[in-house]
């Protein structure tokens, strides 16, 4: 469910018109639903109630100060990826033991923040980042609360490039290697082993690969609990996938069931790490039709946004739909690309699709891109990095400007002997 509805043939965000937003802020940009994000908070949230449990929200996802802000606002904690993660979760004021920092390739001073900065529980990835870990943790004087994260071995069943619960993805320590990790973590002075972790993927749109994810977490608990390793924690990943298309995915309600009945008669305390499910269907990337082309055998739409600016067509081949704004009045269907101005074939938004009909000038909302949307763009052929909005009942505010060409060199210099 999300709140960006027609009324009268034209887009609305809550209720404000995109058009409007569109003549106020240029084109493009991305437009974040305030209501949908806070129902989609409390929906997932509330299907865990009665356990102890903390929502961290997946930065990665969308690091928007404002989204951050928000989840942060509802009790909502963070899953960070890198030491720039874990500043902007600070920056919007979440509290260092609500987040959690997984990642294969944590470097040392990104170890050192965390720990410094005291953040809730490190997901380690690999027996070299243990005692390394270990070793800056004594360095510091600061212990370090730790958890394993277990490659389950468990077929997400979702695109091959955001599966990363198998043994062949670079992920985690396979089950058998994380008994002996935990057994080694236990004798290491400045290590507090605290829970376990895993995250089998993303884009998962049946509930049984996190059952099986879940039900071979709980038999490695067991077997720590024998040799005298008590796991307080565990933390479940994110991955719950939303509706693109067709897909249709287990609801928060479902998945929350599954949790509750793997982990019925433990006193387990919970952590998720949603990213997609909650922001995914909350924004949209707005863009302008530039031209229109005839080929030999296409039909092309060119619109000012392109691969640099929503990667995921580009790189899995993603599915999202493309709306026109304002409804055209009659007129034949037809079938085009519709394609951004970059310099590569790759650069497309959608590819052989049936839509209403538009011309040049026209607004074309491309949905489901709240989620790694923004967070995944880049300045590619110097593209100017667009304005992200939020809006709430008739209100919208920008809550990151359009980058500016000073912005492109901003960072820059010539080296002396090119002066
Ligand atoms: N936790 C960890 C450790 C993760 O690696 C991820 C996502 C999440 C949580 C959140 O997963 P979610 O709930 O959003 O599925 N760029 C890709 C998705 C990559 C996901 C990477 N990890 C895409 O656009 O589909």
């Amino acid at each position: 469910m999300h709140y960006f509805q027609y009324h009268d043939s034209e887009l609305y965000c809550e209720e404000v018109p995109l058009r409007r937003i569109a003549e106020s802020v240029g084109t493009p940009f991305y437009i974040y639903s305030h209501g949908t994000l806070k129902r989609h908070f409390e929906a997932f949230d509330g299907a865990f109630q009665g356990l102890e449990r903390l929502v961290c929200y997946s930065a990665k996802a969308n690091s928007s100060q404002a989204i951050l802000r928000l989840f942060a606002r509802l009790g909502g904690g963070l899953d960070i990826v890198s030491g720039g993660e874990l500043f902007r979760g600070l920056q919007a004021g979440i509290a260092p033991g609500k987040i959690v920092y997984s990642g294969v390739g944590k470097r040392i001073d990104e170890i050192d923040y965390a720990l410094q900065t005291g953040i809730r529980m490190l997901n380690l990835e690999s027996v070299e980042e243990l005692h390394l870990v270990h070793q800056r943790a004594e360095t510091l004087g600061k212990r370090a609360p730790i958890a394993i994260r277990v490659n389950p071995d468990v077929d997400p069943l979702t695109h091959p490039y955001i599966s990363t619960g198998l043994k062949k993805n670079k992920f985690g320590i396979d089950t058998a290697a994380a008994l002996e990790a935990y057994r080694l973590a236990a004798t290491l002075p400045w290590v507090d082993i605290v829970g376990i972790d895993c995250h089998i993927g993303s884009q998962i749109t049946q509930a049984a690969p996190f059952r099986d994810a879940l039900a071979s977490l709980m038999e490695l608990i067991r077997e720590l609990a024998q040799t005298g390793i008590r796991i307080r924690t565990l933390d479940m990943g994110g991955g719950l996938g939303i509706t693109y298309n067709d897909e249709q995915p287990p609801d928060p309600a479902d998945y929350g069931k599954a949790v509750r009945e793997a982990l019925a008669g433990t006193e387990l305390a919970l952590i998720l790490e949603p990213g997609r499910v909650l922001v995914g269907n909350a924004g949209v990337l707005v863009t302008r039709v530039l031209y229109r082309k005839t080929g030999d055998s296409k039909e092309f739409v060119i619109v000012d946004a392109g691969m640099n600016d929503l990667l995921r067509p580009s790189l899995y081949d993603a599915y999202h739909h493309v709306q026109p704004v304002v409804h055209p009045q009659g007129g034949a269907r037809m079938v085009a690309d519709v394609v951004g101005p970059i310099c590569e074939s790759g650069d497309f938004l959608a590819r052989n699709r049936e839509m209403a009909p538009v011309n040049s000038g026209d607004l074309l909302a491309v949905m489901s891109a709240g989620a790694y949307g923004y967070s995944m763009s880049s300045n590619y052929c110097s593209r100017l990095r667009v304005a992200e909005v939020m809006a709430a009942g008739n209100r919208f505010e920008v809550i990151r400007r359009r980058e500016t060409y000073a912005d492109l060199v901003a960072g820059e210099s010539v080296p002396g002997f090119l002066a």
